[in-house]
């Protein structure tokens, strides 16, 4: 009698814990399996290790075949897979995984079964997040530059006329499209009309107009540029109204406003900028009432005020000229990684 009401108690405590099981509820991959992967096999079946020539942090890697055309997950049969096998394996055999510290709970092994049954579905694209944090997939936190890029008819042109000025529009690296042009060494030979042309070089992610005397006018330029993602307009005659061009510059992260006449109602120009990552504002206009404004819009915007700097100014006497270029990159990509964590940490509670 005894024995019975137990047995009850725990058939019914069964039901309740495992309801979506019993009840053969489909199985979520991404949800219900990709963790238990990442929590309990991919530190050895991954990027970093792939031991027994298998890794399973990727659709392709998992379905992959051996030698023998086998794969170790047989969509519909759980009890044809070696993977399902070996993680029900007593504790202790040879071949079971993972091949040391503690098996997979009952609850995680059924659910794997259960996904199996079910066809194993792996949905295109979903990967463990240790896949995901090397270079393979893209973060979509920052802007992606499309493969297909072929830069326009008038580009070859414009590159050439803003050539004559003394200014070399440059590939960032080698066998890619993508271009970077400084004018800051030619300074103040730099007008609205040499920058002119620029308007035509699609493929400039780069864009150094620092200390040059180019105006609110001369933006119109750089209106249109799809896929700026650097901008230095520092030491300029730039001014509130001139920002309301860069509205549209949707893969901008970095922009320098140093020593511009800007204040808080210029700044606000860029509240739909969604990439902006980083702000310099150092001796402008610019209140820290205006950046925190602009940091509501875009929680994951810097913005470099200076003010922290202005209280180092007093014990030294001259004041740094100008924030050094090296650094700032150094810390671009710095900020980047680290956003990138934040990102994933998110996704991990989805
Ligand atoms: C601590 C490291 C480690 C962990 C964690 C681990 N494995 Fe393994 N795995 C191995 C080693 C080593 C081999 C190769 C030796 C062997 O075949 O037994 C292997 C082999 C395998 C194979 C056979 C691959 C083939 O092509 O024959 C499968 C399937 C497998 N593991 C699945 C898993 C699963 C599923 C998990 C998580 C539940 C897991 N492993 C966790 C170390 C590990």
């Amino acid at each position: 009698m005894k024995s019975r009401i137990i047995s009850l108690t725990l058939a019914t405590l069964t039901t309740f814990a495992c309801h979506r099981a019993s009840a053969q509820a489909k199985v979520d991959f991404a949800k219900d399996i990709l963790p238990i992967f990442d929590q309990s096999c991919v530190k050895c079946h991954g990027p970093e290790k792939q031991k027994g020539k298998f890794r399973l942090d990727t659709k392709e890697a998992a379905f992959k075949k051996d030698k023998n055309d086998n794969t170790v997950i047989i969509a519909g049969d759980a009890a044809k897979s070696d993977l399902y096998r070996r993680i029900t394996l007593p504790k202790g055999h040879e071949d079971i995984m993972p091949n040391e510290g503690d098996p997979l709970s009952k609850p995680q092994t059924d659910l794997v079964r259960d996904w199996i049954n079910q066809g194993a579905v792996w949905p295109d694209g979903v990967v463990s997040k240790a896949a995901s944090n090397t270079a393979s997939s893209k973060p979509r936190n920052e802007p992606v530059l499309p493969k297909d890029f072929k830069p326009g008819d008038a580009e070859a042109k414009a590159i050439a006329k803003i050539g004559q000025a003394g200014v070399d529009v440059r590939p960032i690296a080698m066998s890619v499209p993508w271009r970077e042009a400084n004018f800051r060494l030619q300074g103040s030979n730099v007008t609205d009309a040499v920058i002119a042309p620029v308007k035509d070089v699609t493929s400039l992610v780069e864009l150094n107009l620092a200390n040059t005397k180019v105006t609110d006018a001369g933006l119109l330029a750089i209106k249109a540029l799809p896929h700026l993602q650097r901008l230095h307009l520092e030491l300029t005659g730039v001014t509130d109204a001139g920002l309301a061009n860069l509205k549209g510059l949707s893969n901008l992260v970095y922009l320098n406003l140093y020593g511009t006449a800007v204040s808080d109602a210029g700044i606000e120009h860029l509240a739909g900028l969604r990439y902006l990552r980083n702000l310099y504002v150092w001796q402008s206009k610019v209140t820290e009432e205006g950046a925190a404004k602009l940091k509501k819009a875009l929680p994951e915007l810097s913005v470099s005020t200076g003010w922290d700097l202005k209280s180092l100014e007093k014990k030294e006497e001259k004041p740094a000229e100008k924030p050094a270029e090296k650094s700032e990159k150094k810390e671009d990509k710095k900020e980047d990684k680290k956003e990138d964590k934040k990102e994933d940490k998110k996704e991990d509670k989805k």
